[in-house]
C-alpha cells in the first residue's frame, strides 16, 4: 500500500501544486497546460515531416538554379561559338547572314598605333560617362565637369553631343577654352516616355530635338550654331563617320519608320522642322565605341568597348586585312560587334532556359538578340520574375499564391536585384525591398530570392567573361602574341551599379 501511495498520491497532486505555483508567481498570465495524447513520439514524426518538406523544397530549387550554373566545359563551348560567329562576321560571304552583325564603324587605327577620328575624338569626349569628381552646377540635373584629358590639343570652342540608347536621353555641352586642359561639361538629363520609344519615327526625333532646345534655352544658346556628335547606341550600319542606317531597334524602343533610314539625316529633317538652330552633325558613334575611346584616353591598351547595361554590346579594333566588307589592308578598324544578337541561330540553345524562353517571347523583338536577353540590365529582372513565378506554382515560395504584382512585367528593374543581391544586405531589408514591390515574402522566401537573383547574374556575368574571351584570344592569336596586355573600357549600369 505505501507502494500505491508513492504511486498514485504525487501524480494526482503534481498536476494541481504545479499549476497552483505558477498562477502564484505570474498572476497576470492565464497559462492552459494540455496533456500530450501519444507523449513525443507524434512530435517528432511532424518535425520529420516538416524537414522532409523542406529537404525536398530545397531539392526542387537546388534543381532550377542549377540550370543557372555553368560548368567551366559550358563556357568554353560559349567561347569557341562566338569565336565563330565573330569570323562569319567579318568575312564577305558569311556576313549577310551572321547573327555578330560586325559592323565596321570608320574610327580607325592607323599602323603607329594612333587613331585617326578628326573631330570624333571631341564627340567621344562629350559623351564619356561623367567622372567621380564631378561637381553640380546650378539645378541638380546639371553637371559641370574638371575634366582633364591627357593629350592637348589646339581645339577650342564648344561642342554638343546627344547620347540616345537607354530609357534616358542625355545632351550634354562641352565648352573648350585653351586645349583640353580646359574643360567643361555641362550635362542633362531627359526621360523618354514610352508613347515615344514606340510611338512614330517623327514624333521621336520631334521629342529630342525638343530636349535639345530645352538645352541650349537654359545654357543661353537659343538658336545657336554647333557641331555635334551623335551617340546612338542600336545597330547602324555606316558608310561613313556621319552617316548610320539603323539596321533594327533593340532594347524598348519601337518607333516606326526608322528602321532602314539614316538617323542622321532624321535628326537633321527634325532640326529643319524645328527651324530654330543650326546644328553640324559630324559623328554618329556607338556607345560601345564612345567607351572605348574615352578609356583610350587614360590608356592606350585600351582596345575593346564593353557596355553592361541595359543592353549588351562590344567593340574592338580589328586588324583591316581580316575586315572584307572594307576595302584596304593597312591598320585597324573599330568593329562594332552588335553581340547581342549571338546566339539567334540557336547555336546556344542548349544553355537556355525556359525562363529564358519566356523573356524572349514577352518581349518586343522575340527571337532576336537572345545572348543581350540572358546578359543585359533590362532582361535580367525579367528572368529573375519568370523563374519566382514558377517557384511560386510549385508552391515554393510566397506560400504558392502569385500576386498580381508577380504578374507584373518590368516590376525587377537592375537597381532592386543589385540590391538584393548585395551580401552587406541583412535579410529584414531584402524582405523590405520585396514588399517595396508589393511581394509579402517570409523570411525563407526571402533567401530564396537572394539565391536567384544571385544565380541570373552570376550567369550573365559568366557569359559575358566567354564572349570576351572570344575576342581577347583572337586579338592575341592575330598578332601572332605569346602574351598580349590589352585593357578593356567598360560602361553600363550593370557593371557600375552591381556589387563588387
Ligand atoms: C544595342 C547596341 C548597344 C547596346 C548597349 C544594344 O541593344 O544593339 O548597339 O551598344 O545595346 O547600349
Amino acid at each position: 500500500m505505501i507502494v500505491s501511495y508513492f504511486a498514485f498520491t504525487p501524480v494526482f497532486r503534481y498536476p494541481k501544486r504545479l499549476h497552483k505555483v505558477v498562477r502564484k508567481l505570474v498572476p497576470n498570465c492565464d497559462v492552459r497546460f494540455l496533456l500530450s495524447e501519444s507523449g513525443s513520439t507524434k512530435g517528432a514524426a511532424m518535425v520529420t515531416a516538416v524537414a522532409s518538406r523542406v529537404q525536398a523544397q530545397r531539392k526542387q530549387i537546388d534543381k532550377v538554379l542549377a540550370l543557372f550554373q555553368l560548368t567551366r566545359e559550358q563556357l568554353e563551348g560559349v567561347q569557341d561559338k562566338m569565336r565563330v560567329e565573330l569570323d562569319y562576321g567579318l568575312k564577305r560571304d558569311t556576313h549577310p547572314l551572321a547573327t555578330v552583325k560586325m559592323l565596321p564603324t570608320y574610327v580607325r587605327g592607323m599602323p603607329d598605333g594612333t587613331a585617326q577620328v578628326g573631330r570624333l575624338w571631341v564627340c567621344s569626349v562629350l559623351v564619356s560617362p561623367l567622372p567621380p569628381n564631378a561637381r553640380t552646377q546650378g539645378p541638380a540635373r546639371y553637371m559641370l565637369v574638371d575634366a582633364a584629358p591627357t593629350f592637348s590639343t589646339t581645339e577650342k570652342g564648344k561642342f554638343l553631343a546627344l547620347d540616345l540608347g537607354g530609357t534616358n536621353f542625355r545632351v550634354l555641352l562641352v565648352k573648350i577654352r585653351s586645349g583640353w586642359r580646359s574643360v567643361r561639361i555641362y550635362n542633362k538629363i531627359f526621360a523618354i516616355p514610352l508613347e515615344i520609344m514606340q510611338g512614330t519615327g517623327e514624333e521621336l526625333f520631334d521629342h529630342i530635338v525638343q530636349c535639345i532646345a530645352d538645352f541650349l534655352d537654359y545654357m543661353g544658346l537659343k538658336g545657336a550654331q554647333l557641331p555635334l556628335g551623335f551617340t546612338f547606341s542600336f545597330p547602324c550600319r555606316q558608310a561613313s563617320i556621319d552617316k548610320g542606317t539603323l539596321i533594327e531597334w533593340t532594347k524598348g524602343f519601337k518607333a516606326t519608320d526608322c528602321e532602314g533610314e539614316d538617323v542622321v539625316d532624321m535628326l537633321r529633317e527634325a532640326i529643319k522642322r524645328r527651324n530654330e538652330f543650326d546644328l553640324d552633325i559630324v559623328a554618329v558613334v556607338n556607345d560601345t565605341v564612345g567607351t572605348m575611346m574615352t578609356c583610350g584616353y587614360e590608356d592606350p591598351n585600351c582596345e575593346v568597348g564593353l557596355i553592361a547595361g541595359t543592353g549588351s554590346n562590344m567593340c574592338y579594333m580589328e586588324e583591316m586585312r581580316n575586315i572584307e566588307l572594307v576595302e584596304g589592308d593597312e591598320g585597324k578598324m573599330c568593329i562594332n560587334t552588335e553581340w547581342g544578337g549571338f546566339g539567334d541561330n540557336g547555336c546556344i540553345d542548349d544553355i537556355r532556359t525556359q525562363y529564358d524562353k519566356e523573356v524572349d517571347e514577352g518581349s518586343l523583338n522575340p527571337g532576336k538578340q537572345r545572348y543581350e536577353k540572358m546578359t543585359s540590365g533590362m532582361y535580367l529582372g525579367e528572368i529573375v520574375r519568370q523563374i519566382l513565378i514558377d517557384l511560386t506554382k510549385q508552391g515554393l515560395l510566397f506560400r504558392g499564391q502569385i500576386s498580381e504584382r508577380l504578374r507584373t512585367r518590368g516590376i525587377f528593374e537592375t537597381k532592386f536585384l543589385s540590391q538584393i543581391e548585395s551580401d552587406r544586405l541583412a535579410l529584414l531589408q531584402v524582405r523590405r525591398i520585396l514588399q517595396q514591390l508589393g511581394l509579402d515574402s517570409t523570411c525563407e522566401d526571402s533567401i530564396v530570392v537572394k539565391e536567384v537573383c544571385g544565380a541570373v547574374s552570376r550567369r550573365a556575368a559568366q557569359l559575358y567573361g566567354a564572349g570576351l574571351a572570344a575576342i581577347v584570344e583572337k586579338r592575341r592569336e592575330d598578332q601572332g602574341l605569346e602574351h598580349l596586355k590589352i585593357t578593356v573600357g567598360v560602361d553600363g549600369t550593370l557593371y557600375k551599379l552591381h556589387p563588387q
